[in-house]
């Protein structure tokens, strides 16, 4: 019996996960992803150390995206990788063995913005809810923090970013400080359900409208423990539930002011969030009491949908497929990308 509609191998390797998926059409039939345990004690990705790992896991997780999805690769109708943003070390392996296999197999190479594959997270058909457009997104990752609006036809704008480092970065930077292991942010959200978030006040960045900054709190935060350490060396252990719970408070307090101000500019209340931090429980939450209380439509996609992955390569590959849109093997990967 013959396969129905397009079926597309996904890619991602721009950061420290190496992931695989099959779809068809806007079905995930499998999505693996390795993540690298490597760069846990160092506090923050090492690029190099990330680099070999994709080497190591990228053709095992293929096999195994293939294996789970049950598909031979001779049925792949096209090949879609992270051409960029990321680390360029990193992005290299994907876009390298993408190149390769497309030319093996002889079938097409799309280039994927790891970004708008965030974003197109919301359109996995597995049971999720999409939004409709026009849209407002935060994608909310360790390298990037936008607020996007999404037209129609899926051109996108971005309205304002960061001005130094991304959110994810913030929690991880934040969580370092406490002595916590790599990535932070999981870890944040977890002790944060025990503490107090008024606790500790930290500063607030003052920034345009649509704009962040997170450097400021970073150092803050640096400030607060050195202080307190000095006058009681056990300072972090004894209110780590309560440091976790104000530091979450104040990184999702800022994300909501943003989106607060895009809905009153834009007059739009289709609001989704996406990146590895919309897992973060604290903004879900936040997000959901909105809905309800300011009348928003809130988009949250489903957990494995949130942080890296290739489902999301894949979805947003299904797209340019049906457009048309393929490159060359002259392509190559692409550290700074524009959406
Ligand atoms: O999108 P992603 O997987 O990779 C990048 O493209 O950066 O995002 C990873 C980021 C890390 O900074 C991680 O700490 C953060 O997402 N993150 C969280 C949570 N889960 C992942 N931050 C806060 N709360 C979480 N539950
Ligand atoms: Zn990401």
């Amino acid at each position: 019996m013959g396969k129905k509609g397009i079926t597309i191998l996904g890619i991602e390797s721009s950061c420290d996960d190496t992931s695989a998926a099959v779809t068809i059409d806007a079905k995930v039939l499998s999505n693996i992803v390795a993540n690298q345990e490597v760069h846990q004690s160092y506090g923050g990705v090492v690029p190099e150390l990330a680099s070999r790992a994709h080497q190591q896991n990228i053709v095992p997780v293929v096999n195994q995206a293939l294996k789970v999805a049950n598909i031979n690769k001779e049925q792949l109708d096209a090949i879609a990788f992270t051409r960029g943003p990321g680390l360029m070390g990193s992005l290299l392996v994907g876009t390298s063995f993408a190149k390769s296999f497309s030319m093996s197999l002889n079938i097409p190479l799309i280039a994927v913005n790891h970004m708008k594959g965030h974003i197109m997270a919301h359109f996995i058909e597995d049971g999720q809810k999409s939004p409709l457009f026009p849209f407002i997104c935060l994608t909310v990752s360790g390298g990037h923090t936008q607020i996007i609006k999404v037209n129609r036809d899926f051109d996108m704008k971005v309205l304002g970013e960061t001005l130094d480092d991304a959110a994810g970065e913030a929690f991880d930077k934040s969580a370092k400080i406490l002595g916590l292991t790599y990535p932070g942010g999981p870890l944040i959200d977890k002790y944060a359900r025990q503490g107090n978030p008024n606790a500790f006040v930290f500063t607030k960045p003052r920034v345009g409208d649509l704009e962040f900054s997170f450097s400021g709190l970073k150092s803050n935060i640096l400030q607060t423990i050195q202080k307190e350490t000095k006058k009681d060396s056990n300072f972090i252990s004894k209110n780590l539930y309560d440091l976790c719970a104000s530091i979450q408070y104040t990184i999702i307090s800022i994300l909501i002011e943003k989106i607060e101000n895009a809905v009153q500019k834009e007059k739009i209340t289709q609001i989704a969030i996406a990146g590895g931090v919309s897992a973060n429980s604290e903004l879900r939450k936040t997000l959901l009491d909105r809905e309800k209380s300011h009348g928003w439509s809130v988009y949250i996609p489903k957990f494995e949908y949130c942080t890296d992955n290739a489902a999301m390569i894949a979805i947003e590959g299904y797209r340019k497929f049906k457009n048309n849109d393929f490159c060359d093997s002259f392509i190559t990967a692409k550290a700074r990308i524009k959406m």
